[in-house]
Parts: structure tokens; C-alpha cells; sequence
């Protein structure tokens, strides 16, 4: 059995006060749940207050996620920060090719790919996002585009490399919109890439956790996360209100 994961991406969201009520109250909220695991994702800057919190009694039970990183463990890059800096501070999963970042910043599948490996040399989790923009999905490509994007990973790291890895179905029409993909549209994305991975590599297909991404909210984690292949959720807008980020757990749980 796959342990589910719910994973909050807070993008750039935050202030010192807001990151101690949300890992505050999250922590207090999900103090009873037995089986999820549950991540948080602030910004870098509040990476540290985070990591402090999270080492408390109350809050050890939250894992910590990165939402970036440059695949150069030290050097000259202005305004970056590293996989070694983040496993010094007890971070545990990094988000990578997010569609934001892929868009906004014009991360490539290779850039995708070098960050996907510097995670994993630091002994930290890569959670790797694929999707499909609207047009994509309305081509009748969205199977396509995200093997693509699998592939470019898997080509570069090899299909080993995902036995540790968490995979994040999040189609780009659903991001922010308050629009999630049906639990049918997502199951079936899910078993596509599922079924890719099996086509290499059984165990590793069997083992590894794909989660959602896209309007995941307190209505409609239940349904989403009742389907075969979808192992928990990559939640942003949701995940900074407490009470719904607990309620999401709980739907995992
Ligand atoms: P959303 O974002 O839940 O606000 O749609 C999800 C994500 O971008 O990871």
C-alpha cells in the first residue's frame, strides 16, 4: 500500500506570522491522523522559521517541501539557493517543473531534469510535475504532453531514479482556477503514467506515489483521493487556510 501525501505549496505566500499560525495550526489539526503524510511548502525565506517549528514535539510529525531549487550545489549564481543548502535545513521533498515554473521562469524539461538529479544527490525527494495546458487537453494530447515531460526525466536520470520520487499530476487548466480535473480525468492521467512507468519497471510503477494537483480543495479531496492511482494531493490556494488544509488531510487519511 502506498502511504498517501499531501503536500501544501504556499508559492509566494507568507509572512513570518502567517508561517507560525499555518504550521501551528496544522500541526494541532493533524495531531491525530495515523496514516497521511503531510508536507508544507513555504517560500525559501521562511524555510528556516519552518524548519524551527517543525522540530518541535507538536509539529514534528509536518515534513518540510522546497518549492525550487538550482541544480548547482554552491557557486557563483546570484539570488539562488542550493540542494545541500536545503537538506542542511531538514527539508525532506522539493517541488520540481511546477507549471509556474515552467511558464513564468521558462524552465525547460532539461533544466527540469538537472534539478530532478541535484535533489536526489542531496538525499532529498523530488516531487516532479507534469501537465497539460488547456489547449493541450482540448487537443486530445494531455496523455502525450505529460509523458513527454516523464520521459525527458526518465531519460536523463533512468527509470531507478523514480524509486524515489514522488510524480504530481497537475493540469495547468486546473491551477488557481477553482476548475479540478473530474476524478475521472485525473484517475485516468494517473494510470497513464502509472502504466508508462510499469512498462520499465513493475515494482517501481507499483511504489511510486502520484499526486494531484489543481483546485484541490476541502469538497473534493474525498472523491479524488478514493481513485486507484491517485496517491494524495499538491495543494496550493487551499493550503494556506488551516482548517481546509486539515480537512484535506484528514480526506487522505
Ligand atoms: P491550486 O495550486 O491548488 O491553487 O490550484 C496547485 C499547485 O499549483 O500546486
Amino acid at each position: 500500500m502506498r502511504q498517501k501525501l499531501v503536500v501544501g505549496n504556499w508559492k509566494m505566500h507568507g509572512s513570518t506570522a502567517q508561517v507560525r499560525r499555518l504550521i501551528e495550526g496544522v500541526a494541532t489539526g493533524s495531531a491525530g491522523l495515523a496514516k497521511v503524510e503531510i508536507a508544507v511548502g513555504p517560500t525559501l525565506l521562511h524555510m528556516g522559521l519552518a524548519a524551527e517549528l517543525c522540530a518541535s514535539e507538536a509539529a514534528g510529525h509536518l515534513k518540510l517541501a522546497a518549492q525550487n531549487l538550482f541544480a548547482e550545489p554552491a557557486g557563483a549564481f546570484t539570488g539562488e539557493v542550493s540542494a545541500p543548502m536545503l537538506a542542511e535545513y531538514g527539508v525532506n521533498y522539493v517541488i520540481v517543473g511546477h507549471s509556474e515554473r515552467r511558464e513564468i521562469f521558462a524552465e525547460t524539461d532539461q533544466v527540469v531534469a538537472a534539478k530532478f538529479k541535484a535533489t536526489q544527490a542531496s538525499g532529498l525527494i523530488p516531487i516532479l510535475c507534469v501537465g497539460e495546458s488547456l489547449a493541450q487537453r482540448e487537443a486530445g494530447t494531455s496523455a502525450e504532453v505529460v509523458l513527454a515531460q516523464l520521459n525527458a526525466v526518465i531519460e536523463t536520470a533512468g527509470i531507478e531514479a523514480l524509486r524515489s520520487a514522488v510524480l504530481a499530476y497537475e493540469p495547468i487548466w486546473a491551477i488557481g482556477t477553482g476548475k479540478t480535473a473530474s476524478k475521472e480525468q485525473a484517475q485516468e492521467i494517473h494510470r497513464v503514467l502509472r502504466e508508462h512507468i510499469a512498462k520499465s519497471d513493475t515494482a517501481v510503477a507499483q511504489g511510486i506515489r502520484i499526486l494531484y494537483g489543481g483546485s484541490v480543495n476541502a469538497a473534493n479531496a474525498t472523491e479524488l483521493f478514493s481513485q486507484a492511482d491517485i496517491d494524495g494531493g499538491l495543494v496550493g490556494g487551499a493550503s494556506l487556510k488551516v482548517e481546509e488544509f486539515v480537512s484535506i488531510c484528514k480526506s487522505a487519511d
